[in-house]
C-alpha cells in the first residue's frame, strides 16, 4: 500500500493547484479544446488553428501591467536555476466541466518541505483585495500567508508552471505565496477577478 503523503504536503499541493488552474489549465484547455469549456465571450464561431497558434494579436499586454515590477508577477529575468529535487508529476483529469485536474507530485516532497521551512518566519494575516484596497476580514478569510522569495526552488516551480502551459506568451506567473490554514481557518466562496484585464495583472478565469 502506498504511504499517505503528509498533511502539509497535501495542503501545499492544494495551494499550488489554484494558480495552476487559473493561469495554466484553463487558458490551455480553452486554447486547445475550445468546445470543452463554456465560451468566455460571445464568439461562437469555431476557432481555426491559426487563431489557436497565432498569439501575436490575441492577447495584447494590458497597459497597466508593468513587466519589470516583481512585487506582483515573476518576470522572466534570466537568473539561472537548476531543479535537482524535481520529482516528475502525473496529471489526472477528474472533470471537464467544471475543469478539475489533479497534478500529482507537481511539487516534490523535498521542495514542499523547503517551502514550508522558508515560510515560517514570514507569515502574516491573509488579506482581501477588491481591486483597490486590501483589508483583513477574518469572517471572510482566516489564514496566514507568506510571500516566497524567488529562490532556486521557487524558480523551478515557476518554470514548471510555465512549461506546463506550453510557454504561451502574455501570461505571467504571479508571485508565489505559501498559505497556512489553522484548524479554524477558512475562506468563504470567492472569485479572483477584480473586474478589468486592462488594469493589468488581473487574472484570467
Ligand atoms: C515598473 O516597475 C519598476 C520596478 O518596481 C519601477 O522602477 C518602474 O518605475 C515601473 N514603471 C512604471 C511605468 O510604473
Ligand atoms: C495559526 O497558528 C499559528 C501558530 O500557532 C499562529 O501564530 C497564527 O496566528 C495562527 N493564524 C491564524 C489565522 O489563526
Amino acid at each position: 500500500m502506498p504511504s499517505l503523503p503528509k498533511l502539509s504536503t497535501v495542503i501545499t499541493w492544494f495551494l499550488y493547484s489554484i494558480p495552476i488552474y487559473i493561469f495554466v489549465l484553463d487558458p490551455l484547455l480553452r486554447g486547445f479544446f475550445p468546445g470543452l469549456l463554456p465560451a468566455s465571450d460571445s464568439d461562437s464561431e469555431p476557432r481555426s488553428n491559426k487563431d489557436i497558434f497565432d498569439f501575436d494579436d490575441a492577447a495584447a499586454i494590458g497597459p497597466g501591467l508593468n513587466l519589470t515590477d516583481d512585487s506582483f508577477i515573476s518576470p522572466e529575468d534570466g537568473v539561472p536555476f537548476d531543479c535537482p529535487n524535481a520529482g516528475g508529476y502525473r496529471v489526472h483529469l477528474l472533470s471537464r466541466a467544471p475543469l478539475i485536474m489533479y497534478i500529482e507530485n507537481f511539487i516534490s516532497e523535498t521542495e514542499a518541505n523547503h517551502l514550508l521551512e522558508v515560510s515560517i518566519p514570514n507569515y502574516k494575516p491573509s488579506i482581501l483585495y477588491d481591486g483597490h484596497t486590501e483589508r483583513i476580514d477574518p469572517t471572510k478569510r482566516l489564514s496566514d500567508r507568506a510571500l516566497l522569495d524567488r529562490d532556486n526552488t521557487v524558480r523551478c516551480l515557476e518554470d514548471r508552471a510555465r512549461a506546463f502551459q506550453g510557454w504561451r506568451p502574455n501570461l505571467y506567473i504571479e508571485r508565489m505565496w505559501a498559505q497556512r490554514y489553522n484548524t479554524s481557518g477558512h475562506y468563504r466562496h470567492h472569485y479572483d477577478w477584480t473586474g478589468s484585464l486592462a488594469r493589468g495583472g488581473d487574472r484570467l478565469n
